[in-house]
């Protein structure tokens, strides 16, 4: 199977009843952690790149490296993603250079430039047969210490989502109910709810249509703990609870994006590696553990949060 766009994977999840994970690659080792991980439980995947991935590895590696892992895994759907894409031109690179879909994430401005902005790359990515997420809302997390008055501004106004789907022509959706990016979500010590209310009233508004979301860590403790037991420092690090994940997948999101407990996952494996083996200095020692690590978490996910295995 060559590379795929989310249309038919995302039909195919919101008439399932489950999502499909969005991973952020950066390397080899996370490419193929995942994609083994996927290939094995044949579940659909989305390997995702951000801007800052891109100008890390170069695009040209991280194209030949997805098309490498699709090669290997002829039995499964793989999407190559541009995640928060934030201009028109670095959308247009990745739809000229292999991507399959692209996001354009203009939600920090104004409504009608976000829709404005949207609508060249929709027009663009279509006429090239490739798929746009756009986002609505405000992701933030407790080091962005808002109000109160902002914090209710944050969320997703459902009353506006019918008017910048017809208007944009994206593909997908991403909402703003709660989630946040990195491994400080919620304040320690307060309880992690995300708003089910506000999805529930976007969907409904958007019958059919694939909502997705960002920043969908869970931030596994078991892995906080071997990082704080092995030299980090990460306190109070908390994500969003696996039920609460599980229950969104059952719904009208069909995009689930993980990339912090991608990181948490390797730096757990390398920093007790490094404490256990002080002599041994060939990264393909550390490098093979932290890839079985991403491997076993993307399994772990696949199975008991997004529920896409067997759905290949
Ligand atoms: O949502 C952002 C992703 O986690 C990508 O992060 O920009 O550091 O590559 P990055
Ligand atoms: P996390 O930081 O929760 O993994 O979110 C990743 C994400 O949303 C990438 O777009
Ligand atoms: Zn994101």
């Amino acid at each position: 199977m060559a590379l795929v766009t989310t249309t038919e994977m995302f039909k195919k999840a919101y008439d399932g009843g489950y999502a499909v994970g969005a991973f952020n690659v950066n390397n080899m080792e996370i490419i193929q952690g995942i994609t083994d991980a996927a290939g094995e439980l044949k579940a659909p995947v989305i390997l995702q790149v951000s801007k800052g991935a891109r100008a890390y590895a170069n695009h040209t590696y991280l194209v030949k490296l997805v098309q490498a892992a699709v090669e290997l895994n002829p039995e499964i759907p793989i999407a190559l993603h541009l995640d928060h894409g934030d201009s028109f031109e670095l959308c247009k690179s990745c739809i000229d250079g292999g991507f399959t879909s692209v996001m354009i994430d203009a939600s920090s401005k104004p409504f009608e430039e976000n829709i404005a902005l949207t609508k060249q790359v929709v027009e663009y990515a279509h006429d090239h047969g490739v798929v746009v997420e756009a986002e609505l809302g405000t992701l933030a997390g407790v080091e962005d210490e808002v109000s109160v008055e902002a914090d209710k501004a944050m969320y997703t106004h459902p009353e506006e989502v019918v008017e910048f789907a017809t208007r944009t022509g994206c593909d997908s959706l991403a909402i703003a109910i709660g989630t946040s990016h990195g491994a400080y979500k919620f304040k320690p010590g307060t309880k992690p709810q995300l708003r089910f209310d506000v999805l529930e009233e976007c969907s409904k508004q958007l019958p059919g249509f694939p909502i997705v979301l960002h920043g969908s860590s869970s931030v596994p403790q078991e892995f906080v703990n071997i990082i704080n037991q092995y030299g980090g420092n990460m306190p109070g690090a908390i994500g969003i609870p696996e039920e609460q994940l599980r229950q969104a997948a059952k719904s009208a999101v069909c995009k689930i994006n993980i990339d912090s407990d991608i990181r948490l996952a390797m730096t757990a494996v390398i920093r007790k590696y490094f404490a256990e083996h002080p002599d041994h200095f060939d990264p393909r020692q550390y490098l093979k553990p932290a890839r079985q690590a991403v491997h076993d978490m993307v399994a772990h996910k696949i199975v008991n949060v997004l529920g896409c295995d067997g759905k290949a």
